[in-house]
């Protein structure tokens, strides 16, 4: 065993819990609930997977968090009621048996909504049409709706959304703790990004202000979860705007990152596409380097190209505690164990996601 799986491999506490290691599985979309939004048995089995192949953590897909704007697919689960809620107790029951710790995604689609059944409109920071186009494999096509820009009302519901979700996932569901999806351009995602909000009022403007929702959302998820873990996600890039960076450059890093730590979350969860690499200019700092400067006393999370174990140990070095891994999971839901046993890793293959983005009975198998 050389020296990144052994740091990888070692236990690590995240509030009152204890990981078996660093290795996470990232979260993943794989639209396999029913069509009311429950977690069905093929996701049980799906999940349990990651768990019983050794990951220490297993970070959901994003669960929508209310019966309004939040839903963003078809066949996405949800976390809005007791019926949802109980059908993921099936899920975190079987990472248990496994001694594994599961956290659930919460995630408003904001303007990225192709598949809502609760509203025909959809809703954003701003009158702005989402860049680029519906992603086919979560059964959508052609441009993105114009969403309504979000009243006072909008977003007191969807600061209530995250927090009644959170209140369910931890007390029903049996989670462990819970993520805020801050990335990747959903909703939190499209109030922090300067062309997507182009708003007046306190929630628009400065970097301060376009951070300042997922602030509210943080202060209302930790209100109603008593002490179990909180983490957030944040990215430049995007679903539809793959190579986004942040406008204010650094300063924004300084900004987010302190204002993420003074608001109590337990975790930061940074993602990149290859999370090492400089987040800028062609020198600098990563941005975990930059998370982990400007956020010290919080466990950070990096995602994005790190199944290669020395990019693994490069994020390590640079600052993060837990690797989190997307594609490299699914190809290998055994990765810890096949780290530990030193057998060779599977690459990736597209075509599992194809044409659509479910879970496939040959995953099972
Ligand atoms: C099929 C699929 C679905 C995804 N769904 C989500 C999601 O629901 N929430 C999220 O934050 N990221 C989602 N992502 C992004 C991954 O969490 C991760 O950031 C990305 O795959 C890059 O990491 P990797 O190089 O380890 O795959 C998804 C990625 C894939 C491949």
């Amino acid at each position: 065993m050389n020296m990144s799986s052994k740091k990888i491999l070692a236990t690590f506490d995240i509030g009152d819990l204890k990981l078996k290691n660093r290795l996470a599985v990232a979260p993943m979309t794989r639209i396999s609930a029913t069509e009311q939004g429950s977690a069905s048995e093929k996701m049980g089995q799906y999940y349990e997977r990651f768990a019983k192949g050794g990951f220490g953590l297993v970070i959901t897909e994003g669960i929508y968090t209310d019966q309004k704007f939040a839903q963003g697919y078809p066949f996405q689960p949800g976390m809005t009621d007791a019926e949802q809620a109980l059908a993921w107790r099936a899920v975190t029951r079987r990472i248990h048996d496994h001694q594994g710790v599961i956290f659930a995604q919460l995630m408003h689609a904001g303007a990225l909504n192709q598949g809502n059944r609760f509203l025909g409109e959809t809703a954003g920071p701003s009158a702005v049409r989402p860049k680029g186009e519906q992603m086919k494999f979560y059964y959508g096509e052609g441009q993105y709706a114009v969403p309504r820009s979000m009243t006072d009302e909008d977003i007191a519901d969807a600061i209530e959304g995250f927090a009644n979700a959170a209140r369910l996932a931890v007390g029903s569901a049996g989670f462990d703790g819970v993520e805020i999806h801050g990335a990747n351009g959903y909703l939190l995602d499209q109030f922090l990004t300067d062309y997507t909000n182009q708003r007046n009022d306190r929630w628009g403007g400065s970097v301060g202000n376009r951070i300042a929702l997922t602030l509210e959302v943080i202060k209302a998820v930790r209100a109603a979860v008593g002490g179990a873990p909180v983490g957030v996600r944040i990215s430049q890039g995007k679903v539809n705007d793959y190579a986004h960076k942040w406008a204010e450059g650094e300063a924004a890093a300084e900004t987010i990152f302190g204002s993420l730590q003074d608001a109590g979350v337990h975790y930061i969860h940074v993602t990149e596409h290859k999370a090492w690499e400089p987040a800028f200019s062609e020198r600098g700092p990563s941005l975990v380097n930059l998370a982990r400067r400007h956020a010290p006393g919080v466990v950070l999370v990096a995602n994005g190209g790190l199944d290669n174990p020395q990019h693994a140990e490069h994020v390590l070095n640079d600052g993060a505690d837990i690797v989190a891994l997307g594609k490299g999971a699914l190809a290998n839901p055994d990765y810890p164990t096949r780290l530990v046993m030193n057998q060779p890793l599977e690459a990736f293959d597209f075509s599992l996601l194809g044409p659509i983005a479910n879970i496939k009975d040959s995953e099972l198998a």
